[in-house]
Protein backbone atom coordinates (compact mmCIF):
# COMPACT_ATOMS: atom_id res chain seq x y z
CA UNK A 1 0.00 0.00 0.00
CA UNK A 2 1.06 3.42 -0.44
CA UNK A 3 2.93 4.98 1.96
CA UNK A 4 0.60 8.40 1.52
CA UNK A 5 -2.54 6.08 1.64
CA UNK A 6 -0.80 4.35 5.07
CA UNK A 7 -0.13 7.32 6.58
CA UNK A 8 -3.25 8.80 5.95
CA UNK A 9 -4.66 5.44 7.50
CA UNK A 10 -2.81 6.04 10.16
CA UNK A 11 -4.47 9.56 11.40
CA UNK A 12 -8.00 7.94 11.27
CA UNK A 13 -7.46 4.37 12.67
CA UNK A 14 -5.13 4.72 15.67
CA UNK A 15 -2.03 2.32 14.54
CA UNK A 16 -1.65 1.33 18.38
CA UNK A 17 -4.55 -0.78 18.23
CA UNK A 18 -5.63 -0.51 14.65
CA UNK A 19 -9.19 1.04 16.11
CA UNK A 20 -11.33 4.26 15.55
CA UNK A 21 -13.99 6.45 16.46
CA UNK A 22 -15.47 8.66 13.66
CA UNK A 23 -17.83 10.83 14.07
CA UNK A 24 -20.43 11.31 11.48
CA UNK A 25 -22.16 14.38 10.84
CA UNK A 26 -22.99 13.86 7.32
CA UNK A 27 -26.33 12.96 7.42
CA UNK A 28 -27.45 16.43 6.11
CA UNK A 29 -26.39 16.10 2.67
CA UNK A 30 -29.51 13.90 1.69
CA UNK A 31 -31.83 14.16 4.61
CA UNK A 32 -31.22 18.43 5.52
CA UNK A 33 -31.49 19.48 8.72
CA UNK A 34 -31.66 16.37 11.07
CA UNK A 35 -32.75 16.69 14.48
CA UNK A 36 -29.84 17.91 16.93
CA UNK A 37 -27.53 18.23 13.50
CA UNK A 38 -29.76 21.70 12.52
CA UNK A 39 -26.53 23.76 13.95
CA UNK A 40 -23.66 21.54 12.69
CA UNK A 41 -21.53 24.11 14.79
CA UNK A 42 -23.02 23.74 18.00
CA UNK A 43 -22.90 19.87 17.83
CA UNK A 44 -19.74 19.33 16.72
CA UNK A 45 -17.38 21.24 18.81
CA UNK A 46 -17.99 19.81 22.16
CA UNK A 47 -17.79 16.22 20.71
CA UNK A 48 -14.58 17.13 18.47
CA UNK A 49 -11.72 16.09 21.40
CA UNK A 50 -13.48 12.51 21.55
CA UNK A 51 -13.16 11.64 18.32
CA UNK A 52 -10.47 10.39 16.09
CA UNK A 53 -11.93 11.78 12.49
CA UNK A 54 -14.69 13.77 11.58
CA UNK A 55 -16.73 12.44 8.24
CA UNK A 56 -18.91 15.23 7.23
CA UNK A 57 -19.33 16.85 3.93
CA UNK A 58 -17.28 20.04 2.09
CA UNK A 59 -20.20 22.56 2.91
CA UNK A 60 -20.48 21.88 6.69
CA UNK A 61 -16.45 21.13 7.12
CA UNK A 62 -15.67 24.80 5.47
CA UNK A 63 -18.84 26.80 7.46
CA UNK A 64 -18.29 24.63 10.72
CA UNK A 65 -15.58 23.55 11.86
CA UNK A 66 -12.16 25.44 12.30
CA UNK A 67 -9.48 25.40 10.18
CA UNK A 68 -6.99 25.15 13.28
CA UNK A 69 -8.38 22.01 14.28
CA UNK A 70 -6.27 19.33 13.62
CA UNK A 71 -8.97 16.43 13.64
CA UNK A 72 -8.41 14.64 10.86
CA UNK A 73 -10.98 14.78 8.43
CA UNK A 74 -12.84 12.00 6.26
CA UNK A 75 -14.91 13.62 3.36
CA UNK A 76 -18.29 12.57 1.94
CA UNK A 77 -17.83 13.36 -1.77
CA UNK A 78 -20.62 11.09 -3.19
CA UNK A 79 -24.81 12.39 -2.83
CA UNK A 80 -26.47 14.24 -5.73
CA UNK A 81 -30.49 12.66 -4.13
CA UNK A 82 -32.35 14.70 -1.61
CA UNK A 83 -35.01 12.20 0.65
CA UNK A 84 -37.59 13.83 -1.26
CA UNK A 85 -35.90 12.38 -4.76
CA UNK A 86 -36.44 9.96 -7.34
CA UNK A 87 -34.25 7.33 -5.61
CA UNK A 88 -32.04 7.68 -2.81
CA UNK A 89 -29.34 5.01 -4.23
CA UNK A 90 -28.65 7.56 -7.48
CA UNK A 91 -25.48 9.16 -6.35
CA UNK A 92 -22.91 10.36 -7.98
CA UNK A 93 -19.12 11.83 -7.02
CA UNK A 94 -20.05 15.29 -6.19
CA UNK A 95 -16.45 16.70 -5.11
CA UNK A 96 -13.40 16.64 -7.02
CA UNK A 97 -10.24 14.76 -5.70
CA UNK A 98 -8.73 18.55 -5.84
CA UNK A 99 -11.11 19.75 -3.37
CA UNK A 100 -9.98 16.79 -1.28
CA UNK A 101 -6.53 17.70 -1.19
CA UNK A 102 -7.32 21.42 -0.56
CA UNK A 103 -9.18 20.51 2.27
CA UNK A 104 -6.46 18.01 3.51
CA UNK A 105 -9.00 14.93 3.69
CA UNK A 106 -7.46 12.12 5.31
CA UNK A 107 -9.82 10.02 3.74
CA UNK A 108 -12.89 10.17 1.01
CA UNK A 109 -16.16 8.36 2.15
CA UNK A 110 -18.39 7.22 -1.00
CA UNK A 111 -21.50 5.26 -0.74
CA UNK A 112 -22.43 2.04 -2.53
CA UNK A 113 -25.88 0.63 -3.49
CA UNK A 114 -25.33 -2.77 -3.63
CA UNK A 115 -28.71 -4.57 -5.04
CA UNK A 116 -30.31 -1.42 -5.59
CA UNK A 117 -31.51 -0.03 -8.91
CA UNK A 118 -28.38 2.04 -9.66
CA UNK A 119 -25.76 -0.79 -7.83
CA UNK A 120 -23.91 0.14 -11.21
CA UNK A 121 -23.61 3.28 -11.11
CA UNK A 122 -22.52 3.16 -7.22
CA UNK A 123 -19.84 0.58 -7.64
CA UNK A 124 -18.40 2.49 -10.90
CA UNK A 125 -18.36 5.79 -8.48
CA UNK A 126 -16.71 3.57 -6.09
CA UNK A 127 -13.38 2.27 -8.79
CA UNK A 128 -13.55 5.88 -9.91
CA UNK A 129 -12.80 7.51 -6.76
CA UNK A 130 -10.23 4.33 -5.46
CA UNK A 131 -8.50 5.47 -8.71
CA UNK A 132 -8.14 8.74 -8.01
CA UNK A 133 -7.48 8.24 -4.39
CA UNK A 134 -4.59 5.91 -5.33
CA UNK A 135 -3.00 8.36 -7.33
CA UNK A 136 -2.54 10.90 -4.81
CA UNK A 137 -2.41 8.77 -1.64
CA UNK A 138 -5.77 9.36 -0.41
CA UNK A 139 -7.48 6.73 0.84
CA UNK A 140 -11.12 5.68 0.23
CA UNK A 141 -14.13 4.84 2.84
CA UNK A 142 -17.31 2.72 1.19
CA UNK A 143 -19.89 3.37 2.88
CA UNK A 144 -22.52 0.55 2.38
CA UNK A 145 -25.74 1.55 2.43
CA UNK A 146 -28.75 -1.04 2.30
CA UNK A 147 -30.88 -1.01 -0.50
CA UNK A 148 -34.52 -0.59 0.51
CA UNK A 149 -35.86 -4.60 0.25
CA UNK A 150 -32.58 -5.78 1.46
CA UNK A 151 -32.58 -7.31 4.68
CA UNK A 152 -29.56 -6.35 7.29
CA UNK A 153 -28.14 -9.75 7.41
CA UNK A 154 -24.60 -11.23 7.13
CA UNK A 155 -25.15 -12.73 3.79
CA UNK A 156 -26.10 -9.36 2.07
CA UNK A 157 -23.66 -7.03 4.35
CA UNK A 158 -20.58 -9.77 3.54
CA UNK A 159 -21.53 -9.22 -0.53
CA UNK A 160 -21.55 -5.58 0.12
CA UNK A 161 -18.18 -5.00 1.92
CA UNK A 162 -16.38 -7.99 0.27
CA UNK A 163 -17.55 -5.96 -3.09
CA UNK A 164 -16.01 -2.66 -1.79
CA UNK A 165 -13.24 -3.99 -0.77
CA UNK A 166 -12.50 -5.69 -4.34
CA UNK A 167 -12.90 -2.75 -6.12
CA UNK A 168 -10.26 -1.06 -3.96
CA UNK A 169 -11.73 0.33 -0.85
CA UNK A 170 -8.94 0.84 2.06
CA UNK A 171 -11.82 0.88 4.61
CA UNK A 172 -15.90 -0.10 4.78
CA UNK A 173 -18.51 0.73 6.68
CA UNK A 174 -21.30 -1.52 7.27
CA UNK A 175 -23.93 -1.95 10.12
CA UNK A 176 -24.27 -4.91 12.80
CA UNK A 177 -25.68 -7.56 12.47
CA UNK A 178 -25.95 -11.68 13.97
CA UNK A 179 -23.01 -13.90 12.67
CA UNK A 180 -21.34 -10.27 12.27
CA UNK A 181 -17.46 -12.34 12.31
CA UNK A 182 -18.23 -13.98 9.26
CA UNK A 183 -19.06 -10.26 7.34
CA UNK A 184 -15.28 -9.73 8.68
CA UNK A 185 -13.58 -12.42 7.89
CA UNK A 186 -14.90 -12.61 4.39
CA UNK A 187 -13.32 -8.55 3.89
CA UNK A 188 -9.70 -8.22 3.47
CA UNK A 189 -9.44 -4.64 4.25
CA UNK A 190 -11.14 -3.20 8.09
CA UNK A 191 -14.83 -2.68 8.94
CA UNK A 192 -16.29 -0.53 10.95
CA UNK A 193 -19.94 0.05 11.98
CA UNK A 194 -22.84 3.24 11.62
CA UNK A 195 -24.97 2.82 14.57
CA UNK A 196 -28.06 3.62 12.93
CA UNK A 197 -31.34 5.21 14.19
CA UNK A 198 -30.80 6.20 17.61
CA UNK A 199 -30.95 3.68 20.56
CA UNK A 200 -31.81 4.46 23.92
CA UNK A 201 -27.96 4.29 25.46
CA UNK A 202 -27.53 0.97 26.54
CA UNK A 203 -28.16 -0.79 23.62
CA UNK A 204 -26.00 1.30 21.41
CA UNK A 205 -23.28 0.74 23.46
CA UNK A 206 -24.15 -3.16 23.48
CA UNK A 207 -24.13 -3.06 19.68
CA UNK A 208 -20.52 -0.98 19.88
CA UNK A 209 -19.01 -4.01 22.81
CA UNK A 210 -20.71 -6.45 20.20
CA UNK A 211 -19.21 -5.18 17.04
CA UNK A 212 -15.50 -4.40 18.54
CA UNK A 213 -15.76 -8.09 20.04
CA UNK A 214 -16.86 -9.42 16.69
CA UNK A 215 -13.99 -8.00 14.67
CA UNK A 216 -15.07 -4.37 13.76
CA UNK A 217 -11.86 -1.63 13.61
CA UNK A 218 -14.55 0.92 15.33
CA UNK A 219 -16.94 3.04 14.59
CA UNK A 220 -18.44 5.46 12.17
CA UNK A 221 -21.33 6.74 14.48
CA UNK A 222 -23.55 9.89 14.45
CA UNK A 223 -27.19 9.79 15.72
CA UNK A 224 -26.43 7.67 18.79
CA UNK A 225 -24.34 10.32 19.86
CA UNK A 226 -25.24 13.58 19.28
CA UNK A 227 -29.06 12.77 19.33
CA UNK A 228 -28.67 11.64 23.14
CA UNK A 229 -29.38 13.96 25.72
CA UNK A 230 -25.81 13.36 27.19
CA UNK A 231 -23.79 13.23 23.69
CA UNK A 232 -20.36 14.33 25.14
CA UNK A 233 -20.79 11.39 27.75
CA UNK A 234 -22.22 8.84 25.15
CA UNK A 235 -18.90 9.38 22.85
CA UNK A 236 -16.31 8.73 25.95
CA UNK A 237 -18.43 5.84 26.32
CA UNK A 238 -18.27 4.45 22.91
CA UNK A 239 -14.41 5.57 22.67
CA UNK A 240 -13.58 4.10 26.15
CA UNK A 241 -15.50 0.37 24.20
CA UNK A 242 -13.54 1.11 21.29
CA UNK A 243 -9.93 1.92 22.42
CA UNK A 244 -9.83 0.62 26.30
CA UNK A 245 -12.01 -2.39 25.40
CA UNK A 246 -14.23 -1.56 28.69
CA UNK A 247 -17.25 -3.38 29.08
CA UNK A 248 -21.07 -1.62 29.05
CA UNK A 249 -21.69 -1.61 32.58
CA UNK A 250 -17.88 0.18 32.84
CA UNK A 251 -18.71 2.15 30.41
CA UNK A 252 -21.92 3.55 31.83
CA UNK A 253 -20.03 3.34 35.41
CA UNK A 254 -17.47 5.57 34.23
CA UNK A 255 -19.17 8.16 31.99
CA UNK A 256 -22.68 8.09 33.26
CA UNK A 257 -22.83 7.87 36.50
CA UNK A 258 -19.66 9.63 37.80
CA UNK A 259 -20.87 13.12 37.75
CA UNK A 260 -24.83 13.52 39.58
CA UNK A 261 -27.15 12.36 37.62
CA UNK A 262 -31.16 12.85 38.14
CA UNK A 263 -33.21 9.63 38.82
CA UNK A 264 -35.23 10.15 35.52
CA UNK A 265 -32.05 10.59 33.68
CA UNK A 266 -30.98 7.19 35.00
CA UNK A 267 -34.32 5.74 34.33
CA UNK A 268 -33.66 7.02 30.92
CA UNK A 269 -30.83 5.49 30.38
CA UNK A 270 -31.36 2.36 31.38
CA UNK A 271 -34.90 1.84 29.90
CA UNK A 272 -35.15 3.78 26.83
C1 LIG B 1 -25.45 8.26 6.39
O1 LIG B 1 -26.20 9.20 6.60
C2 LIG B 1 -24.07 8.36 6.73
O2 LIG B 1 -23.18 7.60 6.02
C3 LIG B 1 -23.78 8.28 8.22
O3 LIG B 1 -22.59 8.92 8.39
C4 LIG B 1 -23.64 6.89 8.80
O4 LIG B 1 -24.81 6.14 8.57
C5 LIG B 1 -23.31 6.90 10.29
O5 LIG B 1 -24.26 7.60 11.02
P1 LIG B 1 -25.29 6.92 12.02
O6 LIG B 1 -24.48 6.37 13.14
O7 LIG B 1 -26.18 8.05 12.48
O8 LIG B 1 -26.01 5.85 11.28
Amino acid sequence: MDWGIKNRLSRIMNPQDRKGVMLAVDHGYFLGPTERLEDPKKTIEPLLKYADSLMLTRGILRTCVDPESNIPIVLRVSGGTSILGEDLSKETITTSIEDAIRINASCMALSIFVGSKYEHQTLNNLSKLVDEGEKYGIPVLAVTAVGKDMARDARYLALSCRVAAELGAHLVKTYYCENFEKVVDACPVPVIIAGGKKLPEKEALSLTFNAIRDGASGVDMGRNIWQSDRPVEMIQAVRSIVHDRLTVEQSINSFFLTKSITSNELETLNTR
